[in-house]
């Protein structure tokens, strides 16, 4: 029996990076998985990969997650292809890189809609899917980026924050109503995924531009996507049924200093 065996998994940001890395991680411990992203091509290439290693255990949905129809058709076919719902991956998200001088309100409302509105709307819409489904877990991927801040993170250092403290109030709420419906945040710091690409290019690319991001962190390494998937598998599971309103940090340290 895998760890997360009878699990169903709603991933969204699947098509590439670290949602792609949790779906491939759940589905070899035994859950089935729905992979969605506004790149549908790319979350057809996740799904394709998970089915052909275990048969039958994962499908995509074309999601754009600032949509309130789109939450709704992929839900509506997530629970339809796996018997329900419970464990919801907010993993969709985009970097931001502006300054209170420089950021315009076109892109704070941007990276607010896709990295803070979504998991508003999305959240709200999979309650009844994950009531269904119980005990549940919802997974919000936050950033160290919403506990320690940088000048030019202004509008990704807010959504991260708000995402951060989103969860706790929906843990919050979900334990008092007596709802076995966990919520807990994960913080990773750089991570090797094509997010950090213009960071790695502000530092000069490639190795120079690699080693800024290093130096920063008390490890000396990036991370990789499987680092912050372990956060999620454990969080996914039963293993982790007493935690909930917690935030998990992934960093190499780098929020100690
Ligand atoms: N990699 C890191 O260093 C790092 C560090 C901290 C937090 N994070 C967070 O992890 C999450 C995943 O990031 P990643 O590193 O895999 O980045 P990534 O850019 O590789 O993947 C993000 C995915 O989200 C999808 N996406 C973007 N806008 C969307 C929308 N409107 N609707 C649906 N899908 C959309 C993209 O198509 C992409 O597949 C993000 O929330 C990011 O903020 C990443």
């Amino acid at each position: 029996m895998g760890r997360v065996a009878g699990k169903k998994a709603f991933i969204t940001g699947g098509a590439q990076g670290l949602g792609a890395c949790f779906a491939h991680m759940l589905a070899a411990e035994g859950a089935k998985v729905v992979v969605t992203d506004v790149n549908s091509k790319g979350a057809e290439r996740t799904a394709a990969e998970i089915d052909a290693k275990h048969p039958g255990a994962a499908a995509f949905c074309h999601h754009d997650v600032t949509s309130r129809e789109d939450w709704e058709n992929a839900l509506g076919m997530a629970s339809e292809f796996m018997g329900g719902i419970s464990v919801l991956v907010n993993n969709a998200g985009v970097g931001g890189w502006g300054n209170i001088e420089t950021e315009t309100l076109e892109g704070w409302r941007r990276t607010q809609a896709i990295d803070v509105d979504s998991i508003f709307i999305g959240t709200q819409l999979a309650m009844p899917y994950l009531k269904e489904s119980q005990p549940a877990s919802i997974i919000n991927i936050s950033s160290v980026a919403g506990i320690i801040a940088h000048g030019d993170m202004l509008a990704y250092n807010a959504a991260k924050a708000a995402v951060w403290m989103m969860t706790k109030s929906i843990a919050l709420h979900c334990a008092k109503t007596g709802y076995d419906i966990r919520c807990n945040s994960v913080h990773p710091v750089f991570t090797r995924t094509p997010i950090i690409d213009p960071l790695v290019a502000l530092g000069g690319g490639g190795k120079l531009g690699e080693d800024r991001l290093t130096k920063q962190i008390p490890l000396q390494r990036l991370g990789e996507p499987e680092d912050v998937g372990y956060a999620v598998l454990y969080l996914a599971s039963d293993e982790s049924r007493f935690v909930t309103a917690s935030e998990f940090k992934i960093d190499g340290g780098i929020t100690a200093q």
